[in-house]
């Protein structure tokens, strides 16, 4: 019998497509899901190729070549740990299960441990691309162990995206590394997604601006230095007509869910002390937009005055828009890859911020022509404490922070809701702050909870009676 290089487990559209890819590649893969139905898919789909379903775990796992290469595609969590529990008792010392699916990092970091105590290689390995990306080149972020992955790089270097010859995929560091880079990138996708819906709103509620017009800008934006896979959905999406006639997007409620990967970057940059104001935000306006009855409701107590002329002049307005989102773009990129860095610190993954944006430059769901100016920023410097200090991306900046500032000084005194653009012009003031006022923070908290304070140029720290002034005293 035949035996196979890759095993996958999870038929899904992911992991059907994935071995898909792999066996168009010239690899011969096995799938194995518990559901027939999509067991059948498979070989429908597979028809011709190297591939082979399996409904019986068993039967799967005989079929693979040893060392046995098994990448999981199941839904993040207890799921995981189970298909390890089945699969675990079938395997032999030195197989190799990969974690495809979008786990927590501190999952992937037990998992790790557990497995190599039994004998077992794991990694966890972020894939990004969607549907097609899984079958036509995803960008892979794989970390943990490296004896595992470089077993396996051929098969994955081959199936991955390529951009100017080379693949999307790199090993990222040890650990949970591979899914913590993916968990960020997650979150710079929710950030970007946001940006474009403000733009969105600032083109239909400041500028009055139809389908047709709107469709036109995100298309022609993704035609030059914007290039981008989100710009190029955004403009597919405006150009989608239901059988009616009308535009689908506009049928669609205004209630945006998640899966939790926004989310978890948020919490970590808080336990990382790293902060990333604008994916904050976005998760925040995610869970926001799921309070449509109370939204309903204030939008009748603070009636929004309608905007009878554009907010912008139409001339000048492209430009600042255009401008706007670019300086917006940077930013998003910026904390995300600031919050990688200090992860990189704090847990030892070794990151090559260079090679991460090199790999997030095709196949994933933010790639985006910027991503090649960052990743020559970090060839260039690789210790950058902050991608605004690199002279590209700063001069960038400096060129658009004054489109940024006027497009939401006016979106705001006409009451159009930007939240992602105000949140990015007010991270970039307050970063480059060489003084912010938060000596006064520290006063306050040292009034109420005696928290004590440090002095500019004096050793130790002091508590004042601030209500019986006498001087600081040392603690
Ligand atoms: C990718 C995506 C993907 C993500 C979904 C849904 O890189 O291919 O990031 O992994 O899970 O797009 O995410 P939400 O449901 O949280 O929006």
């Amino acid at each position: 019998m035949d035996k196979y290089r890759i095993g996958i487990v999870g038929m899904g559209t992911m992991g059907r497509n994935l071995l898909l890819n792999i066996a168009s590649h010239g690899f011969s893969g096995a799938g194995f899901d518990k559901d027939a139905t999509k067991v059948r898919l498979l070989e429908q789909e597979g028809a011709g190729m190297q591939v082979k379903g399996f409904v019986d775990v068993t039967a799967f796992i005989d079929s693979l070549e040893k060392p046995a290469v098994i990448i999981l595609l199941v839904p993040a969590g207890k799921i995981v740990d189970d298909v390890i529990v089945e699969l675990q008792p079938l395997l032999a010392k030195g197989d190799i299960i990969i974690d495809g699916g979008n786990s927590h990092f501190t999952d992937t970091t037990k998992r790790v441990d557990q497995l190599e105590a039994v004998g077992l290689h794991f990694f966890g390995m972020g894939v990004s691309g969607g549907e097609e990306g899984a079958r036509y080149g995803p960008s892979m972020m794989p970390g943990g162990d490296k004896e595992a992955y470089q077993y396996v790089q051929p098969v994955l270097e081959a199936i991955a995206a390529q951009v100017d010859g080379e693949p999307c995929v790199t090993y990222i560091g040890p650990g949970a590394s591979g899914h913590f880079v993916k968990m960020v990138h997650n979150g710079i996708e929710y950030a970007i997604m946001q940006l474009i819906a403000d733009t969105y709103e600032i083109m239909r509620v400041a500028q009055n601006w139809g389908e047709d017009k709107i469709q036109e800008t995100f298309a022609e934006w993704n035609k030059d230095d914007l290039k981008s896979y989100l710009l190029e959905i955004t403009a597919d999406i405006f150009a989608y007509k239901d059988t009616d006639g009308t535009l689908l997007v506009d049928k669609i409620k205004d209630e945006a869910k998640s899966k939790g990967t926004g989310k978890w970057t948020t919490q970590i940059s808080t336990d990382l002390e790293l902060p990333i104001p604008t994916i904050d935000l976005a998760v925040a306006l995610r869970d926001l937009s799921k309070y449509k009855t109370l939204r309903e409701k204030l939008s009748t107590v603070f009636e929004r005055q309608k905007n009878d002329k554009p907010v912008f002049k139409d001339a000048a307005f492209k430009d600042l828009l255009k401008q706007s989102y670019t300086f917006g773009l940077v930013t998003i990129y910026s904390q995300g890859i600031h919050l990688l860095s200090r992860a990189s610190e704090v847990y030892n993954y070794q990151l090559k911020l260079n090679e991460i944006a090199r790999i997030w430059r095709g196949g994933c769901i933010i790639r985006s022509s910027f991503l090649e100016l960052i990743r020559k920023g970090f060839e260039r410097e690789a210790g950058l404490a902050h991608l605004f200090l690199d002279p590209e991306v700063s001069s960038i900046l400096k060129y658009t922070e004054q489109s940024v500032r006027t497009l939401v000084a006016q979106c705001i005194t006409s009451g159009v809701s930007v939240p992602a653009y105000a949140n990015t012009i007010g991270y970039y003031d307050a970063i480059r702050s060489a003084e912010l006022p938060s000596n006064l923070i520290q006063a306050q908290r040292d009034y109420f909870g005696a928290h004590t304070y440090e002095l500019i140029g004096k050793s130790g720290v002091f508590h004042t009676d601030w209500a019986h002034p006498s001087g600081n005293i040392p603690v």
